[in-house]
């Protein structure tokens, strides 16, 4: 083994690669639970990459073979309901996963400097994820399928002047058709998969440049020994690598235990109005997208004040919009000197609170009819409407409570019991 890894790392830096990015990488020694996130995204990635490729062995990207083909898939390949409840499981785990990891970087502030830009790439990684998951909602060709591509295509007919233009080139026809299905197989099957496993890339280079964050928010690179090794570091492998592996079990039961036991989730991870075929003369009477993508749509649909100008829907739009750039600007709206939430004052976990609070209702609300009262006293887009200015708030008013915020000093080294 020896002989051949010399050979091969005269050649290639096999061994050189290993060192740096596993065996002699120095992570914190007190990650706790919520650094189990960004392991298992990465995981769940290559999940989705591998049960993918086997649905495509049997699906068919034509919109009249395509809803069959999923049925064909689900009764007679051998397996194949298995694979393709592990995909479309998959693709909700991948979002509660990656929520999880996005809400750690919010609680020990790893987005701040000097993460800012595995924060961006992380951001990036998210919107892309976004499109993945839309574009692989289309392929079933279900009446769910359908309407939801309908109606968020035809957000951008919004944009003033080229709007109309624009979702129909996107569309490539009038109306979500053939050529929709095709042009969104492409890209979910391949282009989006190559982009987001390109993008993983360069947040792991990022992230390994700077070294990670840990729940202290202190940088572990301050105390180092005599051999330059940080104090507080101990080696990735296989301190984590096999930390790692308890979170992936525990994933894994959770993961199998829907697969196996509630594949659709009560209609959470595979919707009802989905198992009738598209249907282009029969609206959904309630267009909904899958949880993950409703505190989003919520702010869109909230945006209900038609004297604006240019009209609600381009306000909706921009709001949506708003929504995800303004979490893109994090490590400069957040003005504290300290990074965990451990040492930060009331001012910032309150608001913290109010903003889990505010997205959680907003996605509970992007799953209701807007005019019914499913929460108390008053129509739902009037809470989604309070939720949302809560949201905005919340990134808005940032860079003042994080300055004036009660913050306690950060130890020198990393709590570790
Ligand atoms: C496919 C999706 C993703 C994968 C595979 C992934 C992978 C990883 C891995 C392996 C780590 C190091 C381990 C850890 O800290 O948990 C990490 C750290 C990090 N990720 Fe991601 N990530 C993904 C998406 C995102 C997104 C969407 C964001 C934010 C918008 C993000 C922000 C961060 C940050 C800030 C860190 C550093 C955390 C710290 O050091 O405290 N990641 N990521």
């Amino acid at each position: 083994m020896s002989s051949f890894m010399e050979w091969v790392d005269a050649r290639f830096p096999a061994t050189k690669v290993w060192q740096e990015h596993m065996a002699q990488y120095y992570a914190p020694k007190n990650f706790n639970f919520w650094y189990y996130f960004g392991a298992l995204s990465l995981i769940v990635l290559v999940v989705q990459i591998a049960t993918g490729i086997f649905l495509t062995m049997h699906y068919k990207p034509d919109s009249q073979l395509a809803f069959a083909s999923v049925e064909y898939i689900m009764r007679d390949v051998p397996w194949g309901w298995f694979i393709r409840y592990m995909h479309s499981t998959g693709a909700s785990m991948f979002f509660v996963v990656v929520y999880l990891h996005m809400f750690r970087a919010l609680l020990y502030g790893s987005f701040k400097a000097p993460r800012e830009l595995v924060w961006i790439i992380g951001m990036i990684i998210f919107v892309a994820l976004m499109a993945e998951a839309f574009m692989g909602y289309l392929l079933p060709w279900g009446n769910m399928s359908y309407w939801g591509a309908q109606v968020i295509i035809s957000l951008f007919g919004a944009i003033p002047v080229i709007g109309d233009g624009l979702s129909e080139w996107i569309r490539g026809d009038f109306v979500v058709s053939d050529a929709t299905l095709n042009r969104f197989f492409a890209f979910h099957v391949i282009l989006m998969p190559l982009l987001l496993a390109l993008l993983v890339y360069l947040h792991i280079v990022a992230l390994h440049k700077v070294g990670s964050n840990n729940p202290d928010g202190i940088e572990i690179k301050k105390n180092k020994d005599a051999d330059g090794k940080p104090l507080d570091g101990i080696p990735f492998h296989p301190y984590y690598s096999v930390k790692d592996i308890f979170g992936l079990m525990v994933f894994l039961l959770i993961y199998f235990g829907i697969v196996f036991f509630v594949p659709e989730f009560g209609g959470w991870f595979l919707e009802k109005d989905n198992f009738t075929p598209a249907d282009i003369l029969r609206t959904p009477p309630h267009i909904v997208p899958l949880w993950y993508f409703t505190p989003f749509y919520s702010i869109l649909r909230a945006v209900t004040w038609e004297w604006l100008p240019g009209g609600a829907k381009l306000w909706g739009v921009m709001a949506m919009g708003a929504s995800i750039v303004l979490l893109f600007l994090l490590p400069w709206l957040d003005r504290a000197r300290v990074k965990s939430i451990r040492y930060r004052g009331w001012i910032f976990k309150t608001a913290v609170g109010v903003f889990v609070v505010a997205f959680i209702f907003l996605g509970y609300l992007g799953t209701k009819n807007p005019t019914h009262v499913d929460l108390f006293l008053m129509e739902n887009v009037y809470w989604a409407q309070s939720f949302m200015i809560l949201y905005f708030l919340f990134f808005l008013l940032m860079p003042w409570y994080t300055s004036i915020d009660p913050t306690k000093p950060e130890p020198e080294r990393v709590n570790f019991k």
